[in-house]
Formats: C-alpha cells, structure tokens, sequence
C-alpha cells in the first residue's frame, strides 16, 4: 500500500496507471475507519483494478470549530485497516496542501441544500462538494464510492458532478450496521455506553416505519417514529421525515423514483443521523 501526501507525488503514481488504461476507483473518507468504509473499498476493488482512499478531515464542511477539534483521527488503525483490505493507494494530505489559498467557493446545489442537514448545517454541502470536487480533479477516478447513511451528502455529490458535467461515476453503497441495528458511523466512538444503547431508538423507529410502510399512512408512520425518539431519555430529536429520495420534499402520491425515512439527532453530545430507503420504483 503507498501512502501519498500530495497532489503532485499522487498526479505522478496515478498518470502510468491512468495510461495503462487501468481503472482508477476513489473512497474518499475523513479516516476513523470502521467496517463501512471497508465494505466501500471491497465494493471499489470489485470495480476497478487501483482503488485509491483519501483520508481528510476537511475543515471546510464543519460548521462548528468544536466538532472539527473533537473530529477523531486514528491513524494507526486506520492505516492497518486499509493494509488489512488491500488499499491500493492512500492519499493523506495536509490542509493546506488541498487549500493553498483562500478560496470562495459556491455552486447551485439546488433546494435540496438547504433542507434537513443543510438547514442544520448551514454551508456544510458547499464545504463538502468543495472538497470532493477537488478530490476528483486530483484523482480523476472513474468511479467514486459513498455510502448510503449519509444520503443527502451523495445526493449533492450527484448534484455538483451534474454541475461540472463531470465523467465520474458514482456509486452509493448500503449502510452497514452493528448487530444491534445502530448504523455504523465515526462518530459512534464518542458515545458511551448509556448513549450507545439510547442511540439504538434511531434504527428501531427506522425499521418499525419500514415494517409498516404504507403509502397512505405516512403521517402516521411519522408520527409514530418521533414519539418512539422523543420518548427516549438522552436523545434530542431534529428531524424524522419521510421525503422524496430525489427533491427531499415531504412525500407526496404519487410518489417519485424512490421514498426515504431520514433521522437526525443528538444523542448525548453526539449528533448522529440514519435513514433507511422505503419504496423505490
Ligand atoms: O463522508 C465523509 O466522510 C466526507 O463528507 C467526505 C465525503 C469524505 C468529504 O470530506
């Protein structure tokens, strides 16, 4: 596995290859690995012959300074996570290596930026595309892999390849959860044990919604799901809804390509989000 620090040194690694005809697959990632991020890799491998996993804990999408203080960076075992799954190429750079200058960055994300995570994150989607679309310049992947737990972010990904009328593919891969049902996150390591378990009422009213899923009972299903959240002691909720997977506008029949219940909120100090995919035609 090489480990690369900047743009130049990865330009060069990655020219031959690109050459060579031989596909190039990006996993771009903040680093605190956990079994997600490897199902992301072994699906990338499956696709392409040199995967390469950019860790990058970009400032530029935490819209609070504490959050990227606290962010966490285990770079021994992230490092032996990706020696173990058979990483290709990892691209760590500095900050100031991806930003070398001021920047003012802004594209049309369209409505849905503004909605869920980007009401409550306000600026995190233009931070977030900022950092990939330079990602992608970099290692002009043929195929980019996110997963599906932070779906609004692969949402606005889609957005600002659609932008720049970009050639790489895109491709969302399933949440992965812990036996338990809590889908598996980086920030799961800052709760302890009282918020581990009080945080499992995410999944729960996720797959009590899936199980009942019926179009004409929506409301209900709602409903139901913030109860079940706000009834749980340490967990303050922001948002369960059941929205068009595309607009992120509150479901409407008849319904489009595909409906999703997303949830967002903070369990002890830690704010996680999850989301499970209802219908899809
Ligand atoms: O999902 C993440 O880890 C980050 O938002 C990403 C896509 C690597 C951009 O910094």
């Amino acid at each position: 596995m090489k480990v690369i620090n900047t743009v130049a040194a990865l330009k060069s690694l990655l020219g031959p290859i690109r050459s060579a005809q031989q596909k190039i697959a990006l996993v771009p990632t903040m680093g605190a690995l956990h079994k997600g991020h490897v199902s992301l890799i072994e699906v990338a491998q499956q696709h392409a012959e040199v995967v390469v996993c950019s860790i990058f804990v970009n400032p530029t999408q935490f819209t609070d300074p504490k959050d990227l203080e606290k962010y966490p960076r285990p770079l021994e075992h992230d490092m032996a996570m990706l020696e173990q799954c058979g990483c290709d190429i990892v691209f760590m750079p500095s900050v100031k290596e991806m930003y070398p200058g001021p920047e003012n960055w802004h594209i049309d994300l369209g409505p849905a930026e503004f909605l869920l995570e980007g009401e409550f994150r306000r600026g995190h989607y233009q931070g977030v595309t900022q950092i990939v679309k330079k990602l992608f310049d970099v290692v002009s992947p043929d195929i980019a892999f996110f997963g599906q737990k932070d779906f609004q972010q692969v949402l606005m990904i889609q957005q600002m390849v659609s932008y720049f009328n970009l050639s790489v593919q895109i491709i969302t891969c399933p949440i992965i959860r812990e036996e338990d049902g809590l889908a598996m996150s980086s920030r799961n390591i800052h709760l302890n044990a009282q918020d581990r378990q009080n945080a499992l009422v995410l999944s729960r009213a996720l797959y009590n919604v899936k199980d009942h899923f019926d179009l004409g009972r929506i409301p209900e299903l709602e409903a139901k799901a913030r109860q079940m959240i706000e009834a749980t002691q340490g967990v303050k909720l922001d948002y369960f809804v059941i929205v068009d997977g595309l607009t992120l506008e509150p479901a409407e029949l008849p319904y489009g390509k595909q409906l999703v219940a997303l949830v967002a909120a903070k369990v002890g100090e830690t704010r996680l989000i999850d989301n499970m995919i209802l219908a899809e035609q």
